[in-house]
């Protein structure tokens, strides 16, 4: 662990994490009370599952003082009672991967932005984190070749790519620099690859989708950008802590990166057996592109969100970096990837 006066925070100071109840919100909690902060407040919504959680307050370590605050970020008075005297904000609270765009706006756009005026008005903060993803990258025209790292280009135009979830971080991304510029809020951005661990089962669509009655494996042999939450997690809390980052980006993968080719064939070995069509990529592309061609004539859309911009997001061979991760935050994965892979399938059962 890295020493505390590496640290933007003392132990006492208050911290606000969003998204508390969610998949890597209760890791993020349960990391910092590892770490010895003992001063942090989680905000669920209402109707979050609490599971978890409360398990998690029953184990935390003692003097720990945990606040469970029940509120919607779309509710600013919430907001504003929840940022109260927040050192750092950890802002993980969005919309889920499949959504809408209702959704997306709502949860992701709207949900930050009263979180941010709320940090403007208490004028404390001393950072606010937020939880981008990978989906933000165009991964086109990258000045590096097929390596995806933080200084690639991220989409325009969102809205062309029909996923809402896309739009949402985008936007979301937007508004986190807009605030900065404009009021001061010291922010920094991470963006995670794919997360996956307990509670995230199954396969991501990097590997493929199930369309016609059967698997399309359309990932083949690129490496998957995955992040095991645990891992995920450590970043995050990091890039609430070290000094000197305010502004800055990171991209979230782990070390020794499988293939999509390795990871389906251990997930059909260890989770379950199933048929599944390798299609190559100069078939999807040419698919995505069918599609795509298809839904601008109105003549329906046969496979709806499909089109050349996902397929470049998802399926392009890309390679992937965590070089500035380790450097500037000291990061390091908490769990070798061969032991996340066997613990998520396990899981996964
Ligand atoms: N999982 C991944 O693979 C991945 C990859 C890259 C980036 N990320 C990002 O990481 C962050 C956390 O993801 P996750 O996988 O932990 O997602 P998750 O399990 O869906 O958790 C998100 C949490 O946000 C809460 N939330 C949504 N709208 C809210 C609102 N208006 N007010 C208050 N809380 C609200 C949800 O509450 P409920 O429990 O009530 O629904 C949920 O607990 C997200 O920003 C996501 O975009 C995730």
């Amino acid at each position: 662990m890295e020493p505390e006066d590496s640290h933007i925070i003392s132990p006492d100071d208050r911290i606000l994490v969003t998204g508390a109840a969610g998949f890597i919100g209760e890791r993020v909690l349960e990391i910092l009370a590892e770490r010895g902060f003992h001063n942090i407040a989680g905000l669920v919504r209402p109707s979050s599952n609490l599971q978890g959680i409360e398990a998690l307050l029953a184990r935390r370590p003692a003097g720990t003082r945990f606040e469970l605050l029940k509120g919607n970020l779309l509710s600013r008075s919430d907001c504003e009672a929840a940022g109260r005297g927040a050192a750092v904000i950890y802002h993980l609270a969005a919309c889920s991967g499949e959504t809408s765009f209702a959704d997306a706006y709502m949860n992701s756009v709207v949900a930050t932005r009263n979180l941010l005026d709320a940090s403007v008005q208490h004028g404390r903060l001393r950072r606010f984190v937020l939880v981008s993803s990978f989906t933000v990258y165009t991964n086109c025209g990258k000045p590096r070749g097929r390596l995806l790292d933080e200084s690639c280009p991220i989409e325009e135009h969102p809205e062309l790519r029909g996923e809402a979830y896309c739009f949402g971080k985008v936007r979301q991304e937007q508004l986190v620099a807009e605030y900065g510029k404009s009021f001061g809020i010291p922010y920094v951005v991470l963006r995670p690859g794919s997360v996956y661990g307990a509670g995230k089962g199954g396969l991501t669509y990097r590997v493929g989708l199930r369309a016609f009655r059967t698997y399309l494996h359309l990932g083949g042999s690129n490496p998957i950008p995955l992040t095991y939450v645990d891992n995920c997690a450590e970043a995050i809390v990091l890039a609430g802590l070290v000094k000197g980052i305010d502004g800055e980006v990171f991209n979230v993968v782990d070390d020794d990166l499988p293939s999509s080719r390795q990871f389906l064939r251990q997930y059909k070995q260890t989770v379950r057996e199933f048929a599944s069509i390798y299609v190559p990529h100069v078939v999807s592309h040419a698919y995505c592109y069918w599609c795509e061609k298809r839904a601008r004539e109105s003549r329906g859309d046969p496979m709806p969100g499909l089109n050349r911009k996902r397929w470049h997001a998802l399926w392009k061979k890309t390679l992937y970096s965590n070089e500035k991760l380790k450097a500037r935050l000291g990061w390091k994965p908490r769990v070798p990837t061969a032991e996340a892979m066997r613990r998520h399938f396990a899981s996964c059962k």
